[in-house]
């Protein structure tokens, strides 16, 4: 066991719950799933997955810190975002799918009560119980006179006008993984060895090959290789099967207005780089980011950067306009987040200074700015969104 690995016994049962009944999986399967089937039990099985049990998760304490736990400079940008596209339907709604500690939804109703354009209902949708509630008090603690428009969703509602908004949720996703081996695609699965998890390759069927071969070619390309050089052999990476559809559906959601989606990631030519051989995956623990999907399976975040380009595809699927996709430091400062810092400060140098550097944490290529990534589709609207005016990475997806 590391060092860093101090679990109470509580979680050490949890955890314990979640691996025998991914082994029993396994066997029941003849030794072996995919890796989408493993992230999906280990994030959200009932009862026992990463979301749907109740790990601690978000902010001091928790495993992850996002951009709304840094600051609420970012949820103030992002209602004055929501506040175009609602002062251009009637009656508009927000949807945050994945709302988290409510931090953000707290941050945007705020903000949004202050330019006197609060949406006729706040929706969240939601799938781990213990945040939900976690929603709840803080929203109720916050916001208590605005608690009659806020209500919580177990499934998507029937299109509305508005907005839907969604931070780091479309990274949770499940991914599939394939190998490279020189000759062949494989598909990285699971299995168990000597009683641990264990990754094992089996040939990828002729769908999931026709896939990665297309995504290699961006790998090959960005290292001047062709198939058969031996550069690029070993080669790991992932793709999310469902985030086309998963999308889709969510957007289906929206009669008229715009979804905006925020997360790290790329668009698919710098996505597969040959110098990225290992894949994206990312596993939160108690602050510490690691690589290893099969440690603490149910208290672990299980993570793989967003393909951008599938995303854009999507937007077309869903018959919506790619409106924008931007670096989140561009999509903040065209949201002027200097003006916020400045009315959140009040005058005050400290505080200022603070915001400053909650800034920095969100700006700066070197933190957040650049992984990050903001999308926007628009339906049945003609609108210039502020986020997107001062860059257009459109091209590169
Ligand atoms: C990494 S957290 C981000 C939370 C919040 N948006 C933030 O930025 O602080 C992911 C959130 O998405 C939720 N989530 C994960 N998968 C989801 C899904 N398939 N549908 C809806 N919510 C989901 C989680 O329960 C959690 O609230």
């Amino acid at each position: 066991m590391r060092p860093d690995d101090d679990i109470s016994d509580d979680e050490r049962r949890h955890t314990l719950r979640v691996r025998e009944s991914i082994a029993r999986e396994i066997a029941a399967a003849g030794g072996w799933i995919s890796f989408e089937r493993y992230m999906d039990l280990a994030l959200y099985a009932p009862g026992l997955g990463y979301y749907s049990a109740g790990a601690h998760k978000l902010g001091a304490g928790g495993d992850f810190t996002t951009a709304p736990e840094i600051s609420s400079l970012f949820g103030a940008c992002v209602a004055k975002q929501c506040a175009e596209v609602l002062g251009a339907v009637r009656d508009g709604s927000i949807l945050e799918v994945g709302a988290g500690s409510g931090r953000m939804a707290v941050d945007i109703l705020a903000r949004l009560e202050t330019l006197a354009q609060l949406p006729a209902r706040y929706l969240i949708l939601e799938v781990s119980a213990d945040l939900k509630e976690r929603q709840r008090t803080l929203l109720h603690a916050a916001l208590p006179h605005l608690g009659n428009r806020v209500e919580w969703l177990d499934t998507l509602p029937p299109p509305f006008d508005g907005v839907i908004v969604a931070n780091e949720v479309l990274d949770a996703l499940p991914v599939s993984r394939f190998r490279w081996d020189g000759t062949v695609f494989e598909e990285l699965g699971v299995t168990l060895r000597d009683g641990a998890f264990s990754s094992a390759a089996r040939p990828a069927d002729s769908a999931m090959a026709h896939r990665c071969k297309a995504l290699m070619a961006h790998a090959m390309l960005s290292a001047g290789q062709f198939p058969g050089d031996g550069v690029l052999d070993g080669y790991i990476s992932e793709y999310c099967p469902r985030l086309p559809s998963w999308a889709v559906g969510v957007a289906r959601s929206l009669r008229t207005g715009a979804v905006l989606w925020f997360d790290y990631g790329l668009p698919r030519a710098q996505y597969y780089l040959a110098e990225r051989r290992d894949g994206t995956l990312l596993c939160h623990f108690r602050h510490r980011v690691h690589d290893d999907p099969f440690r603490h399976p149910g208290l672990s975040d299980i993570t793989a950067w967003v393909d951008f380009t599938t995303m854009a595809e999507a937007a077309g699927a869903a018959n919506c306009e790619l409106a924008g996709f931007t670096t989140q430091a561009f999509f903040l400062a065209g949201m002027h987040i200097e003006a916020e810092m400045h009315a959140f400060a009040g005058g005050d140098a400290n505080r200022f200074a603070r915001l400053a550097n909650q800034a920095r944490q969100l700006m700066l290529p070197g933190e957040m700015g650049e992984r990050f990534k903001a999308m926007a589709w628009l339906r049945g609207l003609d609108l210039e969104l502020s986020g997107f005016a001062l860059q257009d990475l459109r091209h590169t997806l």
